[in-house]
């Protein structure tokens, strides 16, 4: 067996938010910290080149991108044992992208769902099939397989909307070993437990897309009123209440000890208060996020600082792609003469 290798990216367009944080960066921040005593590789890299296919907004990636870095800084990322990078940083990556970009089948890009569905939502509005999709959305796949196969990546935690890129990446990479000779590692999705997915303000699951997230890094006072507004139901203090559908519930589960969480189930067949409930949660999110926030606060004002830690894991990276691009480049015939 090879050594495990495991490689996420995050997409540069929006802030952090508690489902981010409880879903993916606090496990992956935590493997890469455990993972001392066996011989595994951690890498991270803020994607932002997949953040051109989404937005035109320069301001938007620029600044997610620096709040994306000094979260996961502040959050404790061992930037020693973890590569921690930024994509554009790694001129291989396009590189390889276009070597596996004359490999893929463009049958292959036309089944995937990012691209289906924006057809779909132009057929239903009576436009064009392609109205306003551009080249990054259609050929994203194979930006993220080169993401993926230019470290040789063996395990990619993703969310369940992201599998079929996986297979994608996958499909290319056996394409390419068997036109070139094994180059690439097969890589293997990672799916999270159940459990790594957060409830939103709403009670559907925390995501930007249904404007129902907590940012992650919000001022005491803002983190306070954005629990507030948690959605609970009529029942009033002394009445019992279902933990079962509970976002709340739920989110204070994602935080609490498992001493604490017995203590919620007991508060809310007590009949809790939800002004109490939602009292008690802020209390215990932010015991946790209080002294990463302040380190966040102070990156965003030192980014300089961010940015020397991104050139550091960048010189890492790009010292472990070169050499497979050497190979690469020499494998389909772009070779010195002479
Ligand atoms: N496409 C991923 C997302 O939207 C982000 C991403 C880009 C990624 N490149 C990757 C994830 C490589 C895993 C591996 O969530």
């Amino acid at each position: 067996m090879s050594k495990r290798i495991t490689l996420t990216g995050i997409t540069t367009t929006g802030t952090p938010h508690l489902g981010n944080y409880v879903g993916a960066i606090k496990p992956a921040i935590e493997a890469s910290q455990n993972e001392s005593q066996s011989d595994g590789q951690y890498f991270y890299f803020l994607a932002d080149y997949h953040a051109l296919i989404k937005t035109q907004d320069a301001d938007r990636v620029h600044q997610s991108t620096r709040e994306i870095a000094a979260t996961w800084l502040a959050l404790g990322l061992d930037t020693d044992k973890a590569v921690f990078y930024r994509q554009s940083d790694i001129p291989q990556i396009p590189e390889l992208t276009w070597l596996l970009t004359c490999v893929a089948a463009k049958g292959l890009m036309n089944r995937a769902h990012a691209y289906k569905d924006a057809v779909q939502k132009n057929l239903d509005a009576g436009e064009d099939p392609d109205y306003a999709v551009n080249m990054g959305l259609f050929s994203y796949p194979i930006l993220m397989a080169a993401d993926i196969l230019v470290f040789n990546a063996t395990h990619v935690p993703v969310g369940r909307d992201q599998i079929q890129h996986i297979e994608m990446a996958r499909d290319i990479a056996q394409r390419f070993n068997h036109l070139y000779g094994k180059h690439f590692n097969i890589p293997e999705a990672v799916i999270g437990e159940e459990g790594s997915v957060l409830k939103g303000l709403d009670g559907r699951k925390m995501s930007k897309s249904y404007d129902n997230t907590i940012p992650l890094f919000l001022t005491e006072k803002q983190l306070q009123k954005y629990i507030n507004k948690i959605k609970t139901n009529l029942l009033e203090p002394g009445e019992p209440k279902n933990t079962e559908d509970s976002a709340l519930f739920e989110i204070w589960c994602a935080f609490a000890n498992a001493e604490q969480k017995v203590w919620m189930a007991d508060q809310f067949a007590q009949g809790i208060a939800w002004g109490q409930a939602k009292k008690e949660l802020f209390a215990l999110v932010n015991a946790e996020l209080e002294e990463p926030r302040a380190r966040y606060m102070e990156l965003l004002q030192t980014p300089e600082l961010i940015e020397q830690k991104l050139q550091e894991g960048a010189e890492k990276a790009r010292a472990l792609a070169e050499p497979l691009l050497k190979d690469l480049r020499h494998a389909v015939g772009i070779r010195p003469l002479g």
